[in-house]
């Protein structure tokens, strides 16, 4: 019995160290890279202090969130955050996750976000989370600083009242981010000429949504892609459609 126990901790010993090695390797590879060039342009001039990931999945069980987690520890690195100040949660994690992202690396794993960690010091950090998980997000949490999937192109598959209907936050999110990027404060809003703007026989007519029944916090959204997080031969599709999201609450006297 008790040799089998001893089998089973040098097995998980290697398994834990070949991790590791494998993750240093990921985050020399980004450290390289231009895609990391371009995060530290966007992240140079903030101040955050803590770090939220969600929706990592298992680091030990597959390359992308392995290459994820790389990803975060250097922006960590980067902006001199302790490993103690970066959260994680993801209900998939495993126990060789949980000796991974807090035996080894010294982070946390925390169901609900910590209740220090406030708003305009924290970055979140979301590769492909559902929508589902950025809408509750939105309502419960009300995140300033997003590097997630684009919300433009991450919700493309839905029309805008089933988006509206079934994630009004998220839809509401992309209700003013759409106005700040088609608006600018220069320009003038551009109008369809009324000859063109006709009814033809059978055409679709966008119905028209009432935003403000949904309740939130912000005001205005503005979006940096991050153009070099493109499929890549080293970590796949694991950053693809990568944008940082500044989302500006609607007390403040700022406009993006
Ligand atoms: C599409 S996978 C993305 C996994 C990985 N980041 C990737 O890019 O391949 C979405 C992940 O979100 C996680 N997830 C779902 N609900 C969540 C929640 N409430 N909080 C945190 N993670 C959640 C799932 O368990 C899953 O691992």
């Amino acid at each position: 019995m008790n040799e089998m126990k001893d089998e089973q901790v040098i097995k998980d010993d290697d398994e834990i160290s070949q991790l590791m090695n494998k993750l240093k390797k990921f985050q020399a590879i980004l450290e390289e890279s231009d895609f990391f060039k371009e995060t530290k342009e966007i992240i140079r001039n903030e101040k955050f202090t803590y770090i939220r990931c969600l929706a990592l999945g298992s680091p030990s069980s597959m390359k992308t969130p392995l290459f994820q987690l790389a990803y975060v520890i250097i922006i960590l690195n980067e902006l001199e955050i302790e490993f103690k100040n970066l959260s994680f949660y993801d209900p998939v994690f495993t126990s060789v996750d949980e000796d991974l992202l807090v035996t080894q690396l010294g982070a946390t794993i925390d169901k609900e976000i910590p209740t220090h960690f406030e708003a305009n010091s924290t970055l979140y950090f979301l590769p492909h989370a559902p929508i589902e998980l950025m809408n509750t997000l939105l309502d419960s949490i009300r995140p300033h600083y997003l590097l997630c999937n684009d919300v433009v192109s991450h919700t493309d598959g839905y029309t805008k009242l089933k988006l509206f209907e079934k994630y009004p936050k998220v839809s509401a999110l992309l209700n003013v981010t759409n106005q700040d990027q088609k608006v600018k404060p220069d320009e003038e809003p551009f109008v369809v000429p009324k000859s063109r703007n006709k009814k033809k026989k059978g055409q679709f007519i966008e119905p028209v949504i009432d935003y403000t029944t949904v309740d939130v916090y912000f005001k205005s959204c503005r979006i940096i892609r991050l153009n070099h997080a493109n499929k890549d031969q080293n970590w796949g599709t694991a950053f693809s459609d990568l944008s940082y999201h500044i989302i500006t609450d609607k007390e403040s006297p700022i406009d993006t």
